[in-house]
Formats: structure tokens, C-alpha cells, sequence
């Protein structure tokens, strides 16, 4: 067995516990049965030693390594419709095999290890997800084996050389291809964008959590991540995220598409200017604007980001003493759907009840009102989604639940109950994304989403 990994192991234990441990151990023969009954043996496992001197960088990264296997254990359980997570997670791997092939030779061997793990999730992936469909199909038959196949050839590698990079990183864009196809194949369940015809929201699905925070520090705990909710041309794949330690807003970062959010590479970072800070973590991008909550004047604020112009509006009836219950400072909370623009605030006159207004977006005023029932103190966060408010709040500490819908087109309120599991207990920003019915939510310090079911009678 390769040294590597049993220095990996001791440190990687309580989140590894789910990995046959003799797979990894039984030396260089192993023997499987594939799906389709045949016979997948000899895995040759090099030899190699271990330099003492990367010791410090192995653990360094083996600590990310724990986080990404907590990360992808999670995801194990949540497969419902995830084809589309899967191939953008094989890109991210087939980008890491790029980069690997340009990287200096010391950290390659651990990045094998890394892949490693990473094809015998995606393994266990494609198998639940097959199971999930019921899925007869060949096509998932060969993916299947084509990753089962992905495993030896990396297991099999004995030197590190270009030549055997070049073999992986082949595989993978086949892998991909495959991936890609399948995908293809389920586009009939993929979700009804932009059609508000249903009587509201469903279900959750089970959380789908991305990655840690760009920062990479579980102590910005403060934050929020997602997607331009109406994409000017040419920024229809840009991805945000903003984060800090306390509930202050200070800086965004603007990712070109998926791939790059992963790899935390930002085109843009954009610094609030003395006089536009900003607090309270519920922004969203609209149009290629970025609307946050302002501190001085305690206002609505804007950032164009096609121009790079800021402005803000002070909503006179909105009041600073009324929060969400899992943060301070959330006094205007922004949300858009397929319907525009909203802001959400609780008032003295409201008595702490959450107000929904309608932002109109070229003047930024607001053009319309709808008073609720839902007391914002008690409310975890709220969205938006076809023209009706969904308010939230904590079940238990893995649980929380949309209690509260609020449909401003009849200007009727009532309690519901859509409990939803959440990755870890808090949460500051939660919001739907009408171009891909998503819930983007900033949990703990990770980037988590979910996908939502509408009724459809
Ligand atoms: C494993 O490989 C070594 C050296 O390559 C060989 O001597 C040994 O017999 C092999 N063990 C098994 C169980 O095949
Ligand atoms: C899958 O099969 C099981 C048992 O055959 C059945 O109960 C279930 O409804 C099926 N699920 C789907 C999505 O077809
Ligand atoms: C997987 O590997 C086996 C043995 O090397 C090979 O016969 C088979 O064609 C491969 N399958 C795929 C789908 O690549
Ligand atoms: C909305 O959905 C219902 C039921 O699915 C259907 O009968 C109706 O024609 C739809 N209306 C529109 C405007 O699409
Ligand atoms: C942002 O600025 C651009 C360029 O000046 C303008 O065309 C656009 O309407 C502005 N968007 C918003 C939402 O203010």
C-alpha cells in the first residue's frame, strides 16, 4: 500500500470511516465484481516512499482533505438530480489534473491520493444516483465502469511522469464526454425555469454543499454566495460570494463561472469605498447590480457593476431594531424572482412583522407594499419565489422549516410547514435564484444550495 495514504489515514479516520479500510490495505491484488458481472482485479499499487520532508505540506493538505471528504459525504446523501453537480465536480477534477501537470513534481503524489478518494465517491455517486432512477440504462452501466476503471488506472500509476498524467487526464475528458451524455439524457427532469404556473412551493431537496467559503476560514461565519437572479449578457455563469467574521460587508468577489468559484479564483474583487459599507449579509446580484444593506445613511444600497457606480435609498419606515433570529444586523433583506426585485424589513408601525416591498429597479424606489404576519425576530430568513414570501425557521439543529408563505398577488398569508435539512445549524443568507429555481444558502462558512419543487397539482 502506498505510504502516503497511511500517513493520510490516522489523521483522516472519523471522516474516512465510510471507505472499506481493507480495500485500501489488501496490497497490491484486489478483486471486484463489476456491475455487469465482470471481473476487475490486479491493482498494482507502486511502492513509493515517503519524503520526510513534505510532512508539513501533507498536513496541511490533508486538513483540506478532511473538510472535502466531510463535504463529499455529505453530498452522498443527497443525489436526487445531481447529474449536473457530478459533471461540473469532474471538470474541477479534470482542471486539478491540468494543473497538477504544470505544478511542481513534490505535490503531485498527494494529489493523487486526492483524486483517488475522489473517483471512489464518484463511484458510490453514480451508483446511488443509479439506484435513485431506477435506471435500467446502459449508459449508466459504463459510466459506472468506466469510473470503477478511472480508480485502477490511477492506483495503477507507478511513476508520476507527464506520459501517465497525459493517460489520466484522457480519461477524464472521456469520463466527462460520458457525463455529459448522461446528462443529456435526463434533461426531462430538469425544472420548469421561469414558470410560476403552481400553487407554490413543494419541497426541499436534501442539501447540496459546494465548499467552504473562498477565505477558507470556518470562522467567516458571516457571508452569502450564489448567482446573478437576472444576468446581463455574457455573465449568465457569474457566481458571487462576500463573507467575514462579524456581520460587517465589506468586500465582494465575482467568479467567471462554476469551475472557478471552486477554485476560488476571483476576475473581480470589489472593496466597499469609505462611506458605503455595508452590514448584515443580505445581498443578492440583480441585473449586474449588487444590492446590500448600507450603514450610513441605514439605507438600501446598490452597486452597479457594469458602471462601478454606487447609490442607496433610505426607506424611512424601516427599522434597525429588528433582525433575523440566526444574525444581527439583518434589517433589509434583498431577494429577486421571476417576478423582479424585493426588499423585505420590519417596521415600529409593523411591530416587528416583516414588510415586502417591491423595488422598482430603474428609479430604485419602491412601488409597492405587502404587510405580513410572520415576526422577523422569529424568522430564521425569508425569500421570494413567483411573487410569494417564504419565511423559515429552526426545527432543531439539523432540521429548519419554511413555516409562513405570504402571496402578494392575493395579499394572503398562512402558515405551512416545509422542513428541510440543514448541513450545519446557522445560516445568514437564504435566497432563491429564479434562473435555476435554487436556493442559495451561506451556512456556517459553506456555500450550500438546494433545489425546489413546486406543486404542479
Ligand atoms: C506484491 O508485489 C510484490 C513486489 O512487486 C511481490 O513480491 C509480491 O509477491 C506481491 N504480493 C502479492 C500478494 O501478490
Ligand atoms: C423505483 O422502484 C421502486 C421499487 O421497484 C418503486 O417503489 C419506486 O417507485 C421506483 N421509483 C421511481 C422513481 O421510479
Ligand atoms: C474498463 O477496463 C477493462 C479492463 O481494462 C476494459 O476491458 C473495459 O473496456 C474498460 N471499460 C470501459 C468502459 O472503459
Ligand atoms: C397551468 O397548469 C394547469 C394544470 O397543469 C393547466 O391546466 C393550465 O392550462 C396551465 N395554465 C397556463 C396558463 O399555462
Ligand atoms: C448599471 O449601469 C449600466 C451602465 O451605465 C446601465 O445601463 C444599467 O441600467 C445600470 N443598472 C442598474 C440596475 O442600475
Amino acid at each position: 500500500m502506498s505510504p502516503v495514504l497511511l500517513l493520510l489515514l490516522p489523521a483522516l479516520s472519523p471522516a474516512l470511516a465510510w471507505i472499506p479500510v481493507e480495500d485500501w490495505e489488501s496490497g497490491n491484488v484486489t478483486a471486484s465484481v463489476g456491475e455487469s458481472g465482470q471481473c476487475l482485479c490486479h491493482v498494482y499499487l507502486p511502492d513509493t516512499t515517503f519524503p520526510a520532508d513534505r510532512v508539513e505540506h501533507m498536513q496541511q493538505v490533508s486538513k483540506d482533505l478532511i473538510l472535502e471528504v466531510e463535504i463529499q459525504m455529505n453530498k452522498m446523501v443527497s443525489y436526487e438530480g445531481k447529474l449536473e453537480v457530478y459533471l461540473k465536480e469532474l471538470k474541477d477534477l479534470t482542471m486539478r489534473v491540468d494543473m497538477m501537470q504544470s505544478s511542481a513534481d513534490n505535490y503531485i503524489k498527494l494529489d493523487f491520493e486526492l483524486l483517488r478518494i475522489e473517483l471512489r465517491e464518484f463511484e458510490a455517486l453514480v451508483s446511488q444516483l443509479k439506484d435513485s432512477l431506477n435506471s435500467s440504462s446502459p449508459m449508466f452501466d459504463s459510466l459506472y465502469t468506466e469510473i470503477h476503471n478511472m480508480t485502477l488506472i490511477v492506483n495503477q500509476l507507478e511513476t508520476f511522469d507527464r506520459s501517465n498524467l497525459e493517460v489520466i487526464r484522457i480519461e477524464f475528458a472521456k469520463l466527462q464526454k460520458k457525463l455529459e451524455e448522461c446528462q443529456k439524457d435526463q434533461e426531462f427532469i430538469k425544472p420548469d425555469i421561469g414558470n410560476c404556473n403552481h400553487t407554490g412551493i413543494m419541497s426541499l431537496s436534501k442539501p447540496m454543499v459546494v465548499q467552504l467559503n473562498a477565505h477558507l476560514s470556518s470562522s467567516y461565519q458571516y457571508g452569502g454566495w450564489g448567482k446573478d437572479s437576472k444576468p446581463v449578457r455574457g455573465y449568465e455563469s457569474m457566481y458571487y460570494y462576500g463573507g467575514y467574521s462579524s456581520s460587517a460587508v465589506y468586500d465582494f468577489y465575482l467568479y467567471s463561472n462554476y469551475d472557478n468559484l471552486i477554485l476560488r479564483s476571483s476576475f473581480q474583487k470589489h472593496h466597499l469605498p469609505n462611506g458605503w459599507e455595508g452590514t448584515g449579509n443580505n445581498y443578492i446580484v440583480h441585473g449586474n447590480s449588487i444590492y446590500y444593506q448600507h450603514n450610513t445613511p441605514f439605507s438600501m444600497s446598490k452597486l452597479n457593476l457594469t458602471s462601478t457606480k454606487y447609490d442607496y435609498r433610505v426607506i424611512s419606515a424601516a427599522s434597525e431594531r429588528f433582525s433575523y433570529s440566526y444574525s444581527e444586523n439583518q434589517n433589509l433583506d434583498f431577494a429577486a424572482d421571476e417576478t423582479g426585485l424585493w426588499v423585505m424589513y420590519a417596521s415600529d408601525v409593523s411591530k416587528g412583522k416583516i414588510i415586502i416591498a417591491k423595488i422598482d429597479e430603474k428609479s430604485f424606489g419602491i412601488e409597492d407594499e405587502w404587510n405580513t404576519d410572520a415576526f422577523k425576530q422569529l424568522t430564521g430568513n425569508a425569500f421570494m419565489a413567483c411573487g410569494v414570501m417564504y419565511a423559515t425557521r429552526s426545527v432543531d439543529l439539523n432540521t429548519e422549516e419554511i413555516f409562513y408563505a405570504f402571496d402578494t398577488k392575493t395579499n394572503e398569508g398562512k402558515h405551512v410547514s416545509i422542513p428541510f435539512q440543514k448541513f450545519q445549524e446557522k445560516y445568514t443568507n437564504l435566497d432563491y435564484n429564479p434562473t435555476d429555481q435554487k436556493l442559495y444558502m451561506y451556512n456556517n462558512g459553506y456555500y450550500v444550495s438546494y433545489n425546489v419543487k413546486f406543486n404542479k397539482e
